[in-house]
């Protein structure tokens, strides 16, 4: 910068500086400093909220891994339990230990009902694999929804008598056809009901009721099909109510604990109900019991495959 004197222009003047308003010059430092402050406040919180965002994260990172190894852990747990049961009650068989007819009667139907729990945990494990390599695909042909239902019920028998569940089903004969994936559906009145049975006392009593009603699914106005999976259970608690769908969530509430699982029944059961267009929903009250409802809808979930080739689907 060039300094110039006054000196040749103004000589015998000398100049004096006044503040017409000395308060300002006060207000303006004030200003500043309350501005560094500012500034110096919002990138503290700014870290601050950094900091506990990636602990929050580490923190949810940590809980998925916990929850993996805890599905590891229950998927051999659950895998041996039924194997142990088949190879001691097939022994007890061919080696002739049983008394009399009725304790092999027993035993060929615990062989049945532990080789059918088996191929339900197997067939969700690898679906659920399926599922998270996105390769996980559903034929859905117009069908009577009530008969898959009951195909799936039928194949559940042993469990229900084992612990002397009484089953009451209400499926009308008259319901139209429904796009469905006649397996898949099979598979998620399975997973449903097996939790019922698991989580209600022995001796209860567990329903399973489909009828057509009008609803919102997907926020449009529509005619749905509803199978709804009611037990008088041990009831889900609220803040469970928001998770038990995410992968490996199993509730922490002592008396769900004490039940085996693996945590995956739900969310492959909402894969398969999105794969249809519809949804899962859920009404509980601790200590009082549960119902499910998948809701299907009564068009196909895309209209343009309506009539040409059975639709293939994966959730969207
Ligand atoms: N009918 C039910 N009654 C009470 N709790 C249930 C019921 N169905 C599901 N839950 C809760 O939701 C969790 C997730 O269910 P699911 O995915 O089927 O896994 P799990 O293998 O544990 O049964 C369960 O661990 C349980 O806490
Ligand atoms: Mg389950």
């Amino acid at each position: 910068m060039e300094r110039r004197s006054l000196a040749p222009y103004l000589s015998g003047w000398s100049v004096a500086v006044a503040l017409r308003d000395p308060e300002a010059l006060a207000a303006d430092q004030r200003w500043r400093r309350a501005l560094r402050f500012g500034v110096v406040a919002v990138s503290v919180s700014m870290i601050a909220l950094g900091f506990m965002v990636s602990l929050r994260f580490i923190g949810r990172e940590l809980d998925v891994a916990r929850m993996k190894a805890d599905f590891a852990a229950s998927v051999s747990h659950e895998l041996r339990s039924p194997i142990t049961q088949i190879r001691l009650k097939g022994e007890s068989l061919l080696l002739g230990l049983c008394d009399d007819r009725e304790e092999e009667q027993a035993a060929y139907h615990a062989i049945v009902r532990e080789s059918e729990r088996l191929s339900r945990l197997v067939d969700n494990v690898l679906d659920f694999a399926a599922i998270e390599r996105g390769a996980k695909r559903y034929t859905l042909r117009p069908g009577d929804l009530g008969a898959s239902v009951r195909r799936a019920l039928v194949s559940m028998e042993g469990s229900l008598e084992f612990k002397d569940i009484t089953l009451q089903v209400e499926l009308p004969d008259d319901l139209p056809a429904v796009f469905h994936d006649p397996d898949a559906v099979g598979q998620c009145v399975i997973n449903l009901v097996s939790n019922a049975v698991k989580y209600s006392p022995e001796g209860e009593r567990v329903e399973v009721v489909a009828r057509q009603r009008r609803g919102t699914l997907r926020g449009v106005e529509q005619d749905l099909i509803e199978v709804a999976v009611t037990d008088h259970g041990i009831g889900i608690a609220p803040h469970d109510l928001r998770q038990i769908f995410e992968p490996f969530y199993r509730s922490r509430d002592s008396l769900a604990r004490r039940r085996k699982g693996t945590g995956i029944g739900l969310t492959i059961t909402r894969y398969i109900m999105d794969a249809h267009g519809g949804d899962i929903e859920v009404r509980s009250k601790p200590g009082h019991g549960s119902t499910f409802t998948l809701r299907f809808p009564l068009e196909p979930p895309d209209r343009k495959l309506r009539g040409g080739a059975p639709p293939s689907s994966t959730p969207g």
